[in-house]
């Protein structure tokens, strides 16, 4: 794994646009995968003033989302499926048909784990994977106890999870119970990955992932295990960690 250290969440959200913008202009028709949360708003503010003020064109790009809270339908304002409208989508000229989220309402949600990942394999799999970090080691909406082998499928969210993403919602009540998750196997079949980890509040997490071995009560650890994964993390998320460089 290569470890980037950035000066801040500035910085590292420069680093990381520059990143997926270089690979859209490298292959216009490439798969990348993406996340929500906190950490990558930065990373597609950083998109979208380029889009705006250089064009890079998303045209041709075809993009697959994580994860969604399972109940909650696309126009609801805390779906992930809004937060990747507000935050990239409806800035760029990505085509409609081409992006993908799982479907938190669909009639049978063990069906749209099936469906989503044979989608993912007929666009001939995931390019670039952006991950960012539960402060518990989750990936994805992946917890800590799932299995690698997993593919796409329906979580049960922990206690912890709800609660910091309670941020987004009015109350934790709010918060749904289960989501739909690209599973870690799904996640390790991508050719590429780049993990986002910014401030004190992932430093454990991060010293975890770049200090232990490689098990499933950590989920991202399974990350040592693939051959192509950039880390892209802040001064402060880095803090007493050691860098490679
Ligand atoms: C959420 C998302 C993850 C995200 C993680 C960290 O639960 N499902 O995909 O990476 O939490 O979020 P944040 O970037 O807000 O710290």
């Amino acid at each position: 794994m290569r470890v980037i250290e950035a000066e801040d969440y500035q910085e590292l959200s420069n680093i990381a646009a520059d990143f997926f913008i270089n690979k859209v202009k490298e292959n216009p028709e490439i798969t990348l995968g993406l996340a929500t949360g906190g950490t990558p708003k930065g990373t597609y503010r950083k998109m979208v003033e380029d889009h705006d003020k250089h064009g890079t064109s998303y045209r041709s790009v075809t993009t697959f989302n994580l994860d969604e809270y399972v109940g909650l339908d696309s126009d609801h304002p805390n779906s992930y499926y809004q937060f990747m409208e507000t935050h990239l989508f409806n800035e760029i000229d990505l085509p409609f048909r081409q992006k993908h989220l799982p479907n938190g309402v669909a009639k049978d949600i063990y069906k749209e784990c099936i469906e989503y990942e044979r989608t993912i394999e007929q666009c001939g799999g995931i390019d670039v994977q952006l991950l960012g970090l539960g402060s518990n080691g989750h990936i994805g909406f992946n917890e800590p106890g799932t299995a690698f082998e997993t593919m796409t499928h329906v979580v049960e969210l922990t206690q912890s999870t709800r609660q910091a993403n309670a941020r987004f919602f009015n109350q934790l009540d709010e918060v749904p119970q289960r989501a739909i998750t690209m599973g870690i196997s799904t996640i390790m079949q991508s050719k590429e990955i780049v993990l986002l980890v910014s401030g004190e509040s992932k430093q454990h997490a991060l010293q975890q992932l770049l200090t232990r071995q490689s098990d499933e009560g950590f989920p991202a650890s399974v990350l040592t295990k693939h051959p192509h994964v950039t880390i892209i993390a802040d001064r402060k998320a880095l803090s007493g960690i050691p860098v490679n460089g």
